[in-house]
């Protein structure tokens, strides 16, 4: 069966093709990176309306790479949520209405689980259970995976996502929106001597987290250079950078053990924008190989939010009988638990 996935929970409009005998196809992204960044964050008006400008030239250009006919196309993958709504609706609509032109069935697809399954889409995917650490923009979960659809949230963050710490971080220390990756930048050149951030909520027992704390020492910090110095150099802002990432790369691996540990588990997959990062990769690879336990990931494209994810994760729901019925799903808010395993064929819940 061959799945178009549609991605528009934020502001990247995904589109892909994926084959369930031969893999993907193809895939295309366009970011509204641009767009946002003067205002530094997303404005969900924008996003909604970039969206319905991009989607379609994005399906045209996926179906005339791939080298087939629209009608080719087995099912439509679209992410119903959780996401910006007005964005969501966009792929949602399209989504169903090309399902009705093309007399196909379509699915409205978890955004989380896309991203928990893009490393799926590896050649050395992961086996089933597993451990997964979701880390966004939106989300910081710690999920036991036992099949597609069966998950535990084990634990979550009790406030900023980590990709949410990482932007609020980059705007202080002057960096463009999405602070994430330029955080990271930044932090290549950091003195990892010069500041020890705390690692919050590792000294009590659970899997939950918190980064706000880490993000108040870290205006303290920034303010306190500040008052000594009138301004940040170009030294102070990497070195700050480096203590942030640190920061939250070792308290995310603590947790990551913690939940291998109590759970007897041997395989970790991260996933979600902030499983791009360099230094939590090569961090989880070399302790998690120490301890004779895996952790896999996606490579970089499919890190962040796309389209191949939604076409993957709609292509094996769809494939085991899963479908929408009338209605256009868009669900801004969705838990991940209330998914349905892929053995109990019907819609989702
Ligand atoms: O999964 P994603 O593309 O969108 C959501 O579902 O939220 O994640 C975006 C988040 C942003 O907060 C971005 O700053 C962060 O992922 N991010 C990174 C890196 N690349 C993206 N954070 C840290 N290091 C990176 N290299
Ligand atoms: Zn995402």
């Amino acid at each position: 069966m061959i799945v178009l996935g549609i991605e528009t929970s934020c502001d990247e409009t995904g589109v892909a093709l994926y084959d369930s005998e031969k893999g993907l196809l193809s895939d295309c992204l366009y970011s509204q990176v641009e767009i946002h960044a003067k205002f530094g964050g997303v404005i969900p008006e924008l996003a909604s309306r970039d969206h319905v400008r991009k989607i379609l030239p994005l399906i045209e250009e996926v179906v005339s790479s791939a080298r087939i006919a629209q009608s080719d196309i087995g099912g439509i993958a679209y992410t119903a949520g959780p996401g910006l709504v007005g964005a969501l609706l966009v792929g949602a609509s399209l989504g169903r209405a090309l399902g009705m032109a093309l007399n196909v069935p379509t699915l409205g697809v978890h955004h989380m689980e896309g991203h928990l399954l893009a490393p799926m889409l590896e050649p050395e995917p992961p086996a089933f259970p597993f451990i997964a650490l979701l880390v966004s923009g939106g989300h910081t979960q710690l999920v036991r995976v036992d099949e597609i659809g069966c998950y535990k949230v084990l634990g979550e963050s009790l406030d900023d996502a980590a990709g949410e710490a990482f932007d609020k971080v980059g705007k202080m220390l002057g960096l463009e929106y999405p602070g994430g990756p330029n955080v990271a930048r930044e932090a290549l050149k950091g003195d990892p001597k010069r500041f020890c951030f705390p690692r919050p909520m590792t000294n009590r027992p659970g899997l939950d987290f918190s980064f706000s704390g880490l993000k108040t020492h870290t205006r303290t910090t920034i303010k306190e250079i500040e008052n000594d110095k009138g301004s940040l150099s170009a030294k102070d802002v990497a070195d700050v950078a480096r203590a942030f990432e640190e920061a939250v790369v070792q308290t995310l691996l603590l947790k990551c053990k913690r939940a291998l540990q109590q759970t007897g588990m041997k395989r970790l997959v991260i996933a979600g924008g902030v499983s791009a990062n360099l230094r939590l990769r090569e961090l989880l690879q070399t302790e998690m190989c120490d301890a004779g336990q895996r952790v896999f990931y996606a490579q970089l494209r499919y890190c962040t939010d796309n389209g191949a994810m939604i076409a993957y994760a709609g292509c094996q729901r769809l494939m085991a009988g899963q479908s929408d019925d009338l209605v256009i799903n868009a669900r801004p808010r969705w838990s991940l638990e209330s998914l349905k395993p892929l053995a109990r064929a019907g819609l989702q819940g």
